[in-house]
């Protein structure tokens, strides 16, 4: 099973406070069944400014250290990008999610859909596959089937975002719209484990479960920042999402690479 999705790494981000608390969560996460976890610190200009050497140097530190302690887990380098208008420089020196081209970019909490169409225009024409981090936890964002997003083409969503200037649109898309037209773009979604476990909140559970249910997610990660109530969560999100995809379902978003494959993650990210 993969992570996508953790800040795990110590001392780079509000993540993990030492080495010791990182390999608190490493071992809760190979217990629960965890093999390989994308390192990924917040990358946001202003605040999480620890260049690609250093996440590098740490995730090589902390790799040793887990191996140290035996625990059978492997690490790979990553970063999550803040997805406001100064991420594109950020990719001057990208960091994108092991030897994969996804570039894990987390929407602000506030951002305008014109805002996260527009950086994540600019993360595809950079050459990357824009990986949206838990879009339940983001308000703009709602489920879309991957069917919807079949019926759009690459080179229509072009033509209406340069119609639109890329900064302003005359109506506000709907949700389900506004994630088919970021699917369309080439943007893949990656669900926090915690949202199904309650634990940011009834109004987000609700919608990870829409999404889950409409096929939104492309895989899942924990987005976790402490060991503490990890332990617990953990299991209850893991049962929650095998109740409602079932088994291959959660191996198809939990190890999207080895097993019959999401095609769109394969492609875009594998490639
Ligand atoms: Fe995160």
């Amino acid at each position: 099973m993969i992570d996508y999705h953790a800040h795990i790494l110590p001392g780079v981000d509000d993540g993990a406070a030492d080495t010791a608390e990182a390999l608190a969560i490493a071992a809760i996460l190979s217990d629960a069944g965890f093999t390989d976890v994308h390192c990924t610190p917040h990358r946001m200009r202003g605040s999480y400014d620890a260049p690609p050497c250093r996440i590098r140097q740490a995730v090589e530190e902390l790799r040793e250290a887990v191996d140290a302690a035996r625990i059978p887990l492997r690490l790979h380098v990553g970063s999550e990008y803040y997805g406001d208008e100064y991420l594109t420089t950020l990719l001057d020196t990208p960091l994108p999610l092991g030897d994969s081209s996804l570039i894990l970019m987390e929407a602000p909490l506030q951002a305008s859909s014109s805002l996260l169409r527009s950086t994540a225009f600019q993360v595809v024409c950079r050459g990357f596959s824009p990986l949206i981090a838990h879009p339940e936890r983001c308000a703009i964002l709602g489920s879309s089937g991957r069917g919807d997003a079949g019926a759009r083409s690459f080179l229509g969503t072009v033509l209406k975002l340069a119609h639109a200037g890329l900064g302003s649109c005359r109506r506000k898309e709907t949700e389900p719209e506004l994630s088919g037209m970021l699917r369309s773009m080439g943007c893949l979604f990656q669900g926090n484990l915690g949202s199904f476990a309650g634990i940011y909140g009834e109004r987000v559970r609700r919608q990870a479960l829409r999404n889950l249910r409409a096929g939104l997610y492309d895989c899942l990660g924990t987005d976790v920042h402490t060991a503490r109530g990890l332990g617990d969560w953990l299991p209850r999100a893991l049962r929650e999402v095998e109740s409602i995809v079932g088994a291959q379902g959660m191996k198809e978003l939990l190890s999207p690479a080895a097993a019959a494959p999401s095609p769109s993650l394969c492609t875009a990210a594998f490639r």
